[in-house]
């Protein structure tokens, strides 16, 4: 959550800022704020509740000059989210400027000792401490700014990425990380620091991925240095190149960014599947598993992590690795997992889900399975992410930045690894026959093809969600390998409509939740012509029984749903094990055109961030 940027340059600083606080602005929504040195040596700090365009109209009142500067857009933790709450925070003299993604754990404790020795505070947050710890320490002990961010750090529990400018030294920024990301773009004769590689692009594609437990020294027309916290010895530069391109980051001649994601799916999933179907669809290559042969070949359990969105993924990579590898695969919430003292050892294979790669759960989840000896692959969008950074292995799912906070692609590109992934074991253990394998990868490399065609089903969608205006509830259905889909289905529904739905399985629903069943609540059933086709019908009938609404997702042209659904939508055919990624697309745009008919932003929702990188 959160997100920090930063510019030392020769440039103006102010509208790199702000253009790079809006890439970010999918990390948190609730205010936005940055300080800038101008030439006469002076500290101007703008903040503003609410999103970055209230900040400008703030700023643009005032002075907006200087080369060097650090901003801020943040999804509150500690405190309202109202202006004082807002980064930058300064010190008590005034003279440092600091902006923080992370949570300070211990802020209690040293926000008494800073007050016992005189230092008064204006905010509820735990980052306003560590700016007067900073100052506390430099003026106590007449140092540097470096010295003083390295000793309060030091004392610092929790997790952060932050930036720091003083009002002394125009030339110089220090930035840290632990557990939350930031990354240093290197251009020519100019540094950006950022919480992603998004507001970098535009100026550079060189950049530093700053380790946890580093600070990053960024001093004009001088390298950028980098050394450990602890042995203030000098790490290794490792500048990497970026692949991202702008026109990824931008909307492309549509109106949101979900609806851009949900339509680029075809090539997304294209670029997922590059490379890694090969012999006319006989083999699957994914590198991670080649390499590790062993490991996979000795596995005796897998359990799979992950949190929303990616933890549906997980649901059906179960399903996958069950079905394909015959090895016995457990999903857990990483939350619980990472409390939940897991016996693991070194024929566990832990295989995490994030698209974003910073959720802190998952990334906490990862470094306890490793420290208990398993094996740990990750399953990952955003390239060189904490969470990829400390896997032994994994797979890039590759469908570009999702900036939606709604996550669409990046679940059918997760679903599509997922699979790829169980067969690659399942083709490594001899469990799967040729033939079956050969089928699957068929449909695999014909996916991008079928998801245009279920994408058509668009208007007929668009029409749909007119009609459920009124509903405040909503029941997904789903069985087997479309359970998952309709817990997804219904996640997406509530965080960008705000409308109550549940997701459960079809069978299950006859032992409580049809208790709610009325011609209030409409019920989506994915039902498509699968191995659990017959049982789903009699689901179908439970809810029509008792006056509820039923849109059934079904599978190209079955005639026989369409005389006891209210509404069918259709899906292109395909093997089962693939259909909840297709069956997801309906799901995807009847959440989104229901939110777009009840006026909601749908790419910035009410209290969610993109990533979540707090517990
Ligand atoms: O980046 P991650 O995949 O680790 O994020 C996990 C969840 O926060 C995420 O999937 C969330 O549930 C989405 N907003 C759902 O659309």
């Amino acid at each position: 959550m959160c997100g920090i940027v930063g510019y030392l340059g020769s440039k103006g600083a102010y509208e790199i800022l702000i253009q790079g606080l809006k890439r970010l602005e999918y990390r948190g929504y609730d205010s936005a704020g940055v300080a800038l040195l101008d030439c006469d040596g002076k500290l101007n700090v703008h903040k503003s509740q609410g999103k970055v365009s209230n900040l400008e109209k703030v700023a643009q009142a005032g002075n907006t000059n200087g080369s060097v500067g650090i901003a801020h857009t943040r999804w509150a933790t500690h405190g309202e989210p109202n202006d004082i709450n807002a980064h930058p925070h300064v010190s008590q003299s005034g003279m440092i400027a600091l902006v923080h993604n992370g949570t300070i754990e211990n802020y209690a404790v040293l926000k008494k000792v800073l007050m016992d020795h005189g230092y008064e505070f204006k905010s509820e947050t735990d980052t306003e401490v560590l700016v007067q710890l900073i100052e506390y320490i430099k003026l106590t002990s007449s140092c540097s700014l470096l010295d003083a961010v390295r000793a309060a750090l030091l004392q610092v529990e929790g997790a952060y990425a932050i930036a720091v400018i003083e009002q002394n030294d125009p030339d110089t920024m220090i930035v840290a990380r632990k557990s939350s990301p930031l990354v240093i773009g290197v251009g020519d004769g100019e540094t950006f620091i950022a919480s992603d590689a998004t507001p970098i692009i535009d100026y550079t594609d060189e950049v530093i991925y700053l380790n946890d437990n580093e600070i990053g020294i960024i001093r004009r027309n001088e390298p950028v240095q980098v050394i450990s916290l602890e042995s203030k010895e000098p790490s290794a530069i490792n500048i990497q190149k970026l692949k991202l391109s702008v026109a990824q980051l931008e909307k492309g001649g549509y109106d949101t960014f979900m609806l851009k994601e949900i339509f680029e799916q075809p090539s997304t999933l294209r670029d997922c599947l590059r490379g890694r179907i090969v012999d006319n669809c006989s083999r699957v290559v994914l590198s991670g598993v080649e390499l590790n042969k062993e490991r996979f070949m000795k596995a005796e359990r897998i359990t799979l992590v992950a949190c929303g969105t990616s933890w549906h993924a997980a649901l059906i990579g179960k399903r996958l690795i069950q079905d394909f590898c015959q090895i016995p695969v457990e999903v857990e919430y990483a939350s619980e997992f990472r409390y939940g003292n897991p016996v693991l050892n070194d024929k566990d294979i832990v295989i995490s889900i994030s698209q974003s790669g910073e959720t802190a759960d998952t990334l906490a989840a990862i470094q306890l399975a490793r420290q208990k000896g398993a094996f740990v692959y990750g399953v990952c969008n955003v390239v060189g992410a904490s969470i990829p950074r400390n896997t032994d292995s994994g797979t890039y799912i590759h469908v570009g930045p999702e900036i939606g906070v709604a996550s669409t692609k990046a679940f059918t590109g997760q679903v599509t690894v997922l699979t790829l992934l169980a067969l690659s074991i399942a083709q490594l253990r001899g469990t799967i026959r040729p033939e079956k394998l050969h089928e699957i990868l068929s449909a695999l490399e014909r996916l991008p093809e079928t998801i245009t065609e279920a994408l058509k089903v668009d208007p007929e969608v668009k029409k749909l969600s007119r009609i459920f205006a009124y509903a405040h509830n909503f029941l997904y259905l789903g069985r087997g390998y479309n359970y998952p889909t309709a817990l997804e289905g219904a996640l997406k529904l509530k965080e960008i409509s705000y409308i109550h739905a549940e997701g459960y399985p079809a069978a299950e629903m006859k032992h409580g939740p049809i208790a709610l069943i009325d011609h209030e609540m409409p019920s989506v059933i994915i039902a498509p012509s699968d191995s659990l086709y017959d049982k789903i019908i009699s689901n179908v009938q439970q809810v029509k029984s008792r006056g509820g609404a039923v849109v059934a997702i079904v599978s190209h042209g079955n005639q026989a749903m369409n005389d006891i659904a209210d509404f069918c939508i259709e899906i292109p055919e395909a093997p089962e094990c693939l259909t909840p990624i297709v069956a997801s697309i309906p799901l995807q745009l009847l959440a989104y055109y229901i939110a777009v008919n009840k006026g909601k932003n749908v790419d910035q929702p009410r209290n969610l961030a993109k990533s979540v990188t707090v517990e």
